[in-house]
């Protein structure tokens, strides 16, 4: 006999994980009520993930949640690592957020037990969020597969009339990815660690999220005393703009030889590369387009990796052009960082997110260098494409400066010797040869005079 669904569909409510850039990569967090795998390597985070979502949770979502930890490891021992980590407040434990230890029952009692000491825990706590570390134990503890079934399946149609959401922290890896918690699961994210040549890299992934599209592949994380970063990669997370490119307005590049020779300055919203050997006066070049918006009154960036804001202000003041002056509102901003340990996909997060901050409608990249140093690097063609769209919207102009190996490993991996999706603003070697003589010219002209 089939018996009809009567029953109506109540309408899924999303939970904001509060780790930066996982809900990007959730399309807004996790299901209320749904149950969620993390599995991952040993030191991967997952711990980590899980305190950090429970403390987010506490704390802005005014909610209640009880960590079940399935280890040999002590409570004590897991909180004072936690300490280390900002997000943590330990005025929550015991509080809004209660901590349990399930070893030593689910050792004597089973899963059994295991179930009734969760649904106790979880009905005294009123908890919201329910997170099992340690769910490989449970597995491996388990008399039968059956048996397992069973209790996911229990803990399943119990927790969804209660609302709560469940998270199972566990170290089993892809292989295992037929178990039963993986297919009877709501979602699965994935924590690895990857390493390439003296590096370690963190790759997150989700392999299956029911009722939702996510952002599918590799997304780069770290782990900091912030706790986990997620920088959901930038071509899959950035939404095409339909911009019309390339604009007809044009701006000086504040050298007015140069002007000349481009057809009256650069186009709005354009990204142009200046290649040019070391010492050839790139910075000075990408400064005095700097100063040229300062002057016209416009808000500028300095994105850099070598010279240090006031190394580029006191280099820009031995020719006079005042780019450290604070008048009434502030026009020139930088950003430097030193090129070194950086995944590609922060990068450029960094780079938009000062772009935005500052408001600023020139923009400086010194150089393409640092990109190529990043993790990551075979992507610096896509990457760029995206991110130069997204500058082209924003009505950006920008200046890459970047010598000939940093540009090589700009192109290697693309068929086409393009510059992302700009290619009328790639230099021809006949126009990069007078620009270099120009901007040489313009720079000794400049010397002589303060001589
Ligand atoms: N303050 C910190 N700054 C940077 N990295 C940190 C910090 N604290 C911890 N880590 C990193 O996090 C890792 C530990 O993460 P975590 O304990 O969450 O891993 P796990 O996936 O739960 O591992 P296991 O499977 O052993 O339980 C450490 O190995 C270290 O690399
Ligand atoms: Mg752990």
């Amino acid at each position: 006999m089939t018996q009809a669904l009567e029953s109506t569909p109540t309408p899924l409510t999303r939970l904001p994980t509060g780790v930066p850039g996982l809900d990007v990569v959730l399309g807004g967090g996790l299901f209320r009520g749904g149950i969620y795998i993390v599995s991952g390597t040993p030191g991967a985070g997952k711990t980590i993930l899980g305190n950090q979502i429970a403390s987010h949770f506490v704390r802005d979502a005014k909610s209640r949640a009880l960590y079940v930890t399935l280890l040999a490891e002590t409570h004590g021992r897991m909180l004072s690592h936690l300490q280390t980590l900002r997000f943590f407040d330990p005025a929550s434990v015991g509080n809004t957020l209660k901590y349990v230890n399930g070893f030593t029952t689910i050792e004597s009692e089973g899963l059994a037990g295991l179930l009734k000491l969760i649904r106790e825990g979880v009905r005294t706590q009123r908890a919201s969020l329910l997170i099992l570390d340690g769910m490989l134990t449970a597995g491996l503890l388990a008399r039968s597969e059956v048996d397992y079934k069973k209790f996911i399946h229990e803990l399943q149609t119990w927790v969804s009339v209660l609302g709560c959401t469940v998270l199972f922290l566990t170290s089993a890896v892809a292989v295992d990815s037929a178990t039963p918690e993986h297919t009877m699961v709501d979602g699965i994210i994935e924590l690895q660690v990857r390493r390439t040549g003296m590096r370690a890299l963190r790759e997150l992934r989700v392999t299956k999220f029911r009722a939702s599209s996510f952002l599918e592949g590799v997304h780069p994380y770290k782990i900091s005393a912030e706790g986990l970063s997620v920088f959901p990669r930038i071509e899959a997370s950035l939404v095409p703009k339909a911009v019309d490119r390339p604009s007809a307005e044009r701006i000086s590049i504040g050298c007015q030889a140069l002007d000349g020779i481009l057809g009256g300055g650069l186009r709005t919203g354009s990204t142009t590369l200046l290649i040019g050997s070391s010492g050839a006066g790139k910075t000075l070049l990408a400064l005095q387009f700097l100063a040229a918006g300062v002057e016209a009154g416009e808000r500028v960036l300095h994105f850099g990796f070598f010279e240090t804001p006031p190394e580029l202000v006191s280099k820009a003041q031995r020719f006079g052009w005042d780019i450290g002056r604070t008048d009434d509102e502030q026009r020139i901003f930088s950003v430097w960082q030193p090129a070194s340990e950086l995944v590609l996909d922060e990068l450029a997060y960094r780079l938009l997110d000062a772009v935005r901050a500052s408001g600023a409608k020139r923009l400086v990249i010194d150089g393409l260098v640092g990109f190529k140093e990043a993790a990551y690097k075979d992507r610096m063609s896509g990457l760029f494409a995206s991110v130069a769209d997204e500058l082209a919207a924003l009505g950006v102009t920008t200046l890459i400066t970047g010598d000939a190996r940093a540009v090589r490993a700009y192109h290697r991996g693309t068929d086409e010797r393009r510059f992302g999706r700009v290619p009328q603003h790639h230099l021809s070697a006949t126009g990069r040869e007078r620009l270099g003589a120009a901007a040489a010219a313009h720079r000794d002209e400049d010397a002589r005079q303060r001589a």
